[in-house]
């Protein structure tokens, strides 16, 4: 079983990378870390606390509460209720959860847990990478001791999807993504590259409706929000990206994917360039970046784990 820790800003479809995790026998997840991005860290931290609730998850599972603003201090990017929703889980009015937040933060439990399990942990980190460049900051000897970071983030050969030059997850914090990517620490990058091309399927969200639960409810009301919300800003491309599935994915089944080393630096010049991810001519390689990928065999076996 693989030691991970989920980074999250939750978020649809952070909230489906962590039923998929929850659901995968071959992760053990030592804790869930939160963040702001797609909605504030106290709004992540309750949907991944409701989202644990409505998978009926081990109670042992910590929810650590991690940064509500970007390294700078500087907002960058707004939050994303037009794909997520006001509440960031599409409208759901679910109910508050029972289980209360670790008391610890996040930057502390990813060190404490480097530390238990030295070369053993791999941090699926899915939302803006500020906890994990504070914990870098906090004790730079994590970068040693971890296993890797997969990161769902970045956009090294195709466009940006909140500008035209930037992915949302390293735009909400260039700054902290770029002190990842130099730190060391083994990176795998799943970006838009690979993730644009996994895609959530109208009639995969309709199956969901025949097994009747107050998981499958929520499973359907959140993807009919996620795939309304795409549909509006791109009707042809037919599906909503499982984008931060496929970081959980990858770590559960390394074959979804191909990597390529490649020197990747981050754009953190405040200009129309700010969180632009590209390759770099230089001879140390920082990052595996996710290049190729069989969809349906990664889409598929989501699918199956998912309910
Ligand atoms: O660009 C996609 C990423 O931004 C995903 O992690 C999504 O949840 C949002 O945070
Ligand atoms: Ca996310």
């Amino acid at each position: 079983m693989e030691h991970v820790i989920l980074d999250v800003d939750t978020g649809i479809d952070d909230a489906l990378a962590i039923a998929y995790a929850v659901h995968s026998p071959e992760l053990d997840v030592l804790g869930i870390t939160t963040c702001f991005g797609n909605v504030s860290q106290k709004e992540a931290t309750r949907n991944t606390l409701q989202v644990l609730d409505v998978l009926d998850a081990d109670d042992n599972i910590p929810v650590i509460p991690g940064a509500n603003e970007p390294i700078s201090g500087q907002h960058i990017k707004e939050k994303s209720t037009r794909i997520h929703g006001e509440d960031g889980l599409g409208n759901s009015g679910l109910p508050l959860s029972k289980r209360t937040p670790y008391s610890s933060e996040a930057a502390d439990f990813i060190i404490e847990k480097m530390e238990e399990y030295p070369g053993q942990i791999t941090v699926i980190a899915v939302g803006p990478q500020t906890n994990m460049a504070l914990a870098i900051q906090k004790n730079p000897e994590i970068v040693r001791l971890a296993k890797r970071v997969v990161i769902m983030g970045g956009a090294v050969t195709v466009p940006g999807n909140v500008t035209p030059n930037a992915e949302a997850n390293i735009y909400a914090d260039p700054e902290a993504a770029s002190i990842v990517f130099k730190s060391g620490m083994p990176v795998t990058l799943v970006g838009l590259d690979v993730t644009m091309q996994t895609l959530l399927r109208v009639e995969d969200v309709q199956q969901w409706g025949e097994v009747k639960s107050d998981y499958s409810d929520f499973l359907q009301t959140i993807c009919n929000f996620y795939m309304d919300a795409y549909h509006q800003f791109n009707p042809e491309l037919g599906g909503s990206a499982l984008h931060d599935p496929l970081a959980v994915g990858v770590v559960i089944d390394p074959s979804f994917v191909k990597t390529t080393p490649m020197h990747v630096g981050v754009n953190v010049e405040r200009g129309d360039a700010l969180g632009n991810t590209h390759e770099v001519a230089q001879k140390n390689k920082n990052v595996e970046v996710c290049l190729d990928i069989d969809v349906d065999h990664f889409v598929s076996h989501f699918l199956n784990r998912i309910v």
